[in-house]
């Protein structure tokens, strides 16, 4: 047999195992749509306005006293709903004298739709059909040699999720609460993790800032910075009005990015294949010019090469965005330190600086010497 590797012989048992785990896969969209499922009728909230765990007629009324137009909801279906959301430790059950109540969990507070910090839109966009739909040309996506299939455009013959956010304006508000929502749950890492950074830039752009969110948090607690958002004009057309920072809107890849100490991108490269990054970075290039103090600021993954324990808790998730990024971006990928370095260096940014934050991402700062 030479060096090929020989299998070992399967058990029966070992069989069954893989039939179990396969089934349980082939259904895992299950778990996503009973989350959309949740967030539909709000039960998180309803559950947090009283204060306490309540019992399932009790949910049933919020969800009623919510859509008074619409007929009583059906209780024995929501039941079904809650035992799977309890599964998922989504929620707590608990067994009173008289009742069985429903209480929240940490992952369900994530859903509150009224909360500072809410992954509820981002759940919604993910889970939108014109989103999910995406996910089913993967395969048309691993066969074009080229790699310029996306999944919007075999699905929905727009060339990314961003164009189809220009050409659709439902689609828009739903993408721009998402990232606004995406943000929430980032701005405390980056405000804590880039202390002493923000504390010594004047003026800050951010590009592809989205509605503002991210910008207006560090202007907030940093009054002392100048900060404008730049982003498509279909983005900036729906920006937060705060009165705290200024918008810009302009096509990146072709328009003058406004001047600034620092340029700011958060989930901007990821977003892009490597030839479309070096022009976004060579024009972020142009706008520093001869400013020796300029510097971007990135807030994006990095893959650790060690494999999962180096990646903590987020490994899964991040090989699982990564698939994303295949479905609805021309190009865009996670990067290990290694690719990031390679690409700064050929967009004008020999030198960078990687701050590791307890969350989805990291800070590099980029320096052009
Ligand atoms: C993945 S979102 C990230 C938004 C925000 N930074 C965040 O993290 O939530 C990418 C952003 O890039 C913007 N964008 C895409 N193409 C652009 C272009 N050519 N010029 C300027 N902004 C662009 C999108 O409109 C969107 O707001």
């Amino acid at each position: 047999m030479g060096d090929l590797a020989v299998e070992a012989p399967m058990t029966e048992q070992a069989l069954v195992d893989g039939q179990i785990d396969i089934s349980n896969r082939l259904f895992s969209f299950v778990d996503s749509m009973t989350l959309k499922c949740a967030v539909e009728l709000r039960i998180a909230d309803i559950i947090h306005s009283h204060g306490c765990p309540l019992s399932l007629s009790q949910i049933a009324s919020g969800i009623n006293q919510n859509s008074p137009s619409s007929p009583p909801i059906n209780q024995p279906n929501l039941q079904r709903v809650m035992r799977k959301l309890v599964q998922m430790k989504i929620f707590t059950k608990t067994y009173t004298a008289t009742d069985v109540v429903y209480g929240l969990t940490p992952s369900s507070v994530s859903l509150l739709h009224d909360a500072d910090i809410t992954l509820a839109p981002f759940l919604l966009w993910q889970n939108d059909p014109t989103s999910l739909s995406t996910l089913h040309y993967l395969s048309a996506c691993v066969k074009d040699p080229q790699g310029m299939v996306t999944g919007f455009q075999e699905g929905h013959g727009t060339k990314n999720v961003f164009a189809m956010a220009k050409a659709d304006p439902e689609y828009n508000k739903i993408f721009n609460a998402a990232m606004k929502s995406w943000c929430t749950v980032f701005a405390k890492a980056v405000l804590s993790g880039y202390k002493d950074g923000f504390g010594k830039i004047q003026t800050l752009v951010e590009v592809g800032g989205g509605v503002g969110f991210l910008l207006s948090e560090v202007v907030k607690n940093f009054p002392h910075i100048k900060g404008t958002n730049f982003d498509l004009p279909h983005v900036v057309e729906m920006a937060l009005d705060n009165g705290l920072i200024s918008h810009v809107s302009g096509n990146m890849f072709e328009d003058d990015i406004p001047s600034a100490d620092a340029i700011m991108m958060k989930n901007i490269l990821h977003d892009w294949g490597d030839e479309d990054c070096i022009k976004i970075l060579k024009n972020c290039r142009k706008t520093i010019g001869n400013n020796k103090s300029g510097k971007l600021i990135i807030v994006d993954i990095v893959i650790r090469e060690g494999g999962p324990s180096s990646q903590g808790p987020l490994h899964d998730f991040v090989v699982t965005f990564d698939i994303v990024m295949l479905a609805h971006t021309s190009g865009g990928k996670e990067r290990t330190e290694e690719e990031w370095k390679k690409l700064f260096a050929a967009g004008g940014f020999p030198t960078i600086n990687v701050i590791d934050l307890p969350i989805y991402a990291s800070i590099i700062e980029a320096y052009t010497e």
